[in-house]
C-alpha cells in the first residue's frame, strides 16, 4: 500500500484574508473563526499581523488562549520591533510560529527597499535568527518570490534554513506566476539548495489571474508541503487559493497526498466565514458557490438521478452539503431552526435564537421557502442589536409620475428622531430622510442589490459603500422590503463611522 505523504494546511483567513476592505472582524468574530478552524482541522492559524494594530495583536493573545492543538502563527516584517511584538503576542500559544520575512524581487528590492541582494539576504538571516531566540518554529516570506530570480530565491532560501527557519514561504505575492513555472520553482529550489530537507516548502498564491490554485497544486506537485490558503479564496484583490479547493482537489485525484481536513465541515465554515465577512461567495464558486451541486439542465438532471456519478465528482455530502435537509416553514419549531443554523455553522445561546426565531416567524409568514441564506441572513441581522443607531420605521411611497415621498424613524442610542423627504425614487428618499437626521458629510459610493433565490417574495441583500471623512465604510442590510434593506445597509455604514 502506498504511504499518504501529509500536507499541511496554514491557514490565513484571519491574516490575509481579513485584509479584504470593509471585511474586518472583531476579537469575539475571529475567535469564532479560528475555533471553527481548528474542527475543520488546519494545522496552522494565522491570526494576525500583531505590530499592525493594538487590535490584531489582542487578535492573536485571544485566538491562542481560545485554540488548543493547531500551532498559532503571526506574521511580522523582517524588523525586530515586529518579530518581539508578534512573540509576546504569542504567549499563550500551546504552538506558536512566527512568520517573518521580506521582499525578494529586483522590484522589492530596488523600489521598496532601496537596497542590494546581498543587504537583503543579512536582513532575511538577522530576522530569523532573532525569531529564533523567542519561537522554535520559524517561517520565512520571500515577499514577491513569484518575480524573484531562481538562482537568487535559492540563495535566500539556503542562508534562512542555516538561521534557523523550519518553514519556507515562496509567496506568488502578485498573482503572476503561470503553473508550470511556479511549479519549476518549487523543484528548483528542491533540487538547488543544499539542506532544503531541513525546511518545508510551502506555498502562497494569490489569484490575479485566475491561477491561484493551479499554482499552488503546481507547487504540491513538485515538493511543497504546505499550502497557504482561506477559506472561500477571500482575500485581498483576487483573493488566495480557497482551502477547501485544494483540499477536495486531493481527495478526488489519487495523489498520494493527504490532509488532516474533515472535509465535511467545509460548508459550515464557508457559510460562517462569508455571513461574518459580510462576503457574499459567487454562486459559481468551486465547492462552496450555491450553485456548485446544482444541476439545471434537463439532460444533466436526468443523468443524476439514474447514477449522481454521471455528472457529479464529489458528494455534496463530503463536503457538509446534506441535501435531505429539514424544509423550514411557518410551522418549523425552534429546535428545527437551531439544528439548520448549527449545519450552517452558526451557534446561538438561548437568548440570541429565540430573537432569530421571532424573525424567522415574520418572514415565514411573507416566505414560504426559507432557504440556508434566508436563515444565515436572520442571524447574520442579529449582529445590528448593538448598534447605537437603529431603524425604527420607513415609509415610502412612490410611482410612476409622481416624486417619492420617506418618512423615517431612527432610535438613536435610545433617542427617537424623525424626518422626512422627497427624491428621485425610493431609495434617494429615504437616504435624504436619513441625511436630515444625520448630518454628516458622506457619500454613497457603491450600491448593489441581489435576491437571494428566486420569487417576488424573495429577501433581497444590499451591499454599500459609503465615503466618510476620506474612508470607506462597508454596510449590509437585508429585508424582503429593499428599500428597508437599502437603508439598513445605509445605517450599517454610518454605525462603523
Ligand atoms: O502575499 C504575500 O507575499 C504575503 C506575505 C506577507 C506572506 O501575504
Ligand atoms: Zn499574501
Amino acid at each position: 500500500m502506498m504511504t499518504e505523504d501529509r500536507l499541511f494546511i496554514f491557514d490565513t483567513t484571519l491574516r490575509d484574508g481579513e485584509q479584504v476592505p470593509g471585511c474586518q472582524l472583531n476579537t469575539v468574530e475571529k475567535i469564532e473563526v479560528a475555533k471553527a478552524l481548528e474542527e475543520l482541522g488546519v494545522d496552522v492559524i494565522e491570526a494576525g499581523f500583531p505590530v499592525s494594530s493594538p487590535g490584531d495583536f489582542n487578535s492573536v493573545i485571544e485566538i491562542s488562549k481560545a485554540v488548543t492543538w493547531p500551532t498559532i502563527c503571526a506574521l511580522t516584517r523582517a524588523v525586530e520591533k515586529d518579530i518581539e511584538v508578534a512573540a509576546e503576542s504569542l504567549k499563550f500559544a500551546k504552538n506558536k510560529r512566527i512568520h517573518t520575512g521580506i521582499g525578494t524581487s529586483d522590484f522589492h528590492i530596488k523600489h521598496k527597499f532601496n537596497s542590494t541582494r546581498e543587504e537583503i539576504i543579512e536582513r532575511a538571516v538577522r530576522a530569523v535568527k532573532y525569531a529564533r531566540r523567542f519561537v522554535e518554529d520559524v517561517e520565512f516570506y520571500a515577499e514577491d518570490a513569484g518575480r524573484t530570480d531562481n538562482e537568487f530565491l535559492a540563495r535566500v532560501i539556503e542562508a534562512v534554513i542555516a538561521a534557523g527557519a523550519t518553514v519556507v514561504n515562496i509567496p506568488d505575492t502578485t498573482g503572476y506566476c503561470l503553473p508550470q513555472a511556479y511549479g519549476e520553482k518549487i523543484r528548483f529550489l528542491k533540487e538547488n539548495v543544499s539542506n532544503i530537507d531541513r525546511a518545508i516548502i510551502s506555498t502562497h498564491c494569490h489569484n490575479d489571474l485566475g491561477m491561484a490554485t493551479a499554482n499552488t497544486m503546481s507547487g504540491v506537485v513538485n515538493g511543497a508541503r504546505q499550502v497557504e490558503v482561506t477559506i472561500n479564496g477571500i482575500g485581498e484583490r483576487a483573493g488566495n487559493t480557497a482551502l477547501e479547493e485544494v483540499v477536495m482537489i486531493l481527495k478526488s485525484h489519487n495523489l498520494g497526498i493527504d490532509t488532516n481536513i474533515n472535509t465535511r465541515k467545509i460548508a459550515g465554515v464557508s457559510r460562517m466565514v462569508s455571513s461574518l465577512m459580510n462576503m457574499p461567495v459567487q454562486a459559481n464558486k468551486a465547492i462552496v458557490g450555491r450553485n456548485a451541486f446544482a444541476h439545471s439542465s434537463g439532460i444533466h438532471q436526468d443523468g443524476v438521478l439514474k447514477n449522481t456519478n454521471t455528472y457529479e465528482i464529489i458528494d455534496p455530502k463530503e463536503v457538509g452539503i446534506d441535501d435531505s435537509s429539514i424544509v423550514l416553514t411557518a410551522r418549523s419549531g425552534r429546535a428545527a431552526l437551531k439544528h439548520r443554523l448549527e449545519a450552517l455553522g452558526v451557534k446561538l445561546q438561548e437568548e440570541g435564537l429565540n430573537k432569530v426565531y421571532e424573525k424567522f416567524l415574520n418572514l415565514a409568514d411573507k416566505k414560504k421557502d426559507i432557504t440556508d441564506d434566508d436563515v444565515l441572513l436572520l442571524a447574520g441581522a442579529d449582529r445590528t442589536l448593538d448598534h447605537h443607531i437603529k431603524l425604527d420605521y420607513l415609509q415610502v411611497t412612490s410611482g410612476v409620475g409622481v416624486r417619492s415621498v420617506a418618512s423615517i424613524g431612527l432610535n438613536i442610542s435610545g433617542e427617537k428622531f424623525e424626518a422626512a423627504a422627497s427624491g428621485n425614487g425610493p431609495v434617494d428618499a429615504a437616504i435624504r430622510a436619513l441625511k436630515k437626521i444625520i448630518e454628516r458629510e458622506m457619500t454613497l459610493k457603491e450600491f448593489t442589490i441581489q435576491a437571494i433565490n428566486k420569487g417576488s417574495d424573495d429577501m433581497g441583500k444590499v451591499h454599500m459603500q459609503v465615503e466618510h471623512a476620506g474612508q470607506m465604510y462597508y454596510g449590509f442590510g437585508a429585508n424582503t422590503d429593499i428599500v428597508a434593506a437599502s437603508v439598513e445597509a445605509y445605517i450599517d455604514c454610518i454605525n462603523k463611522f
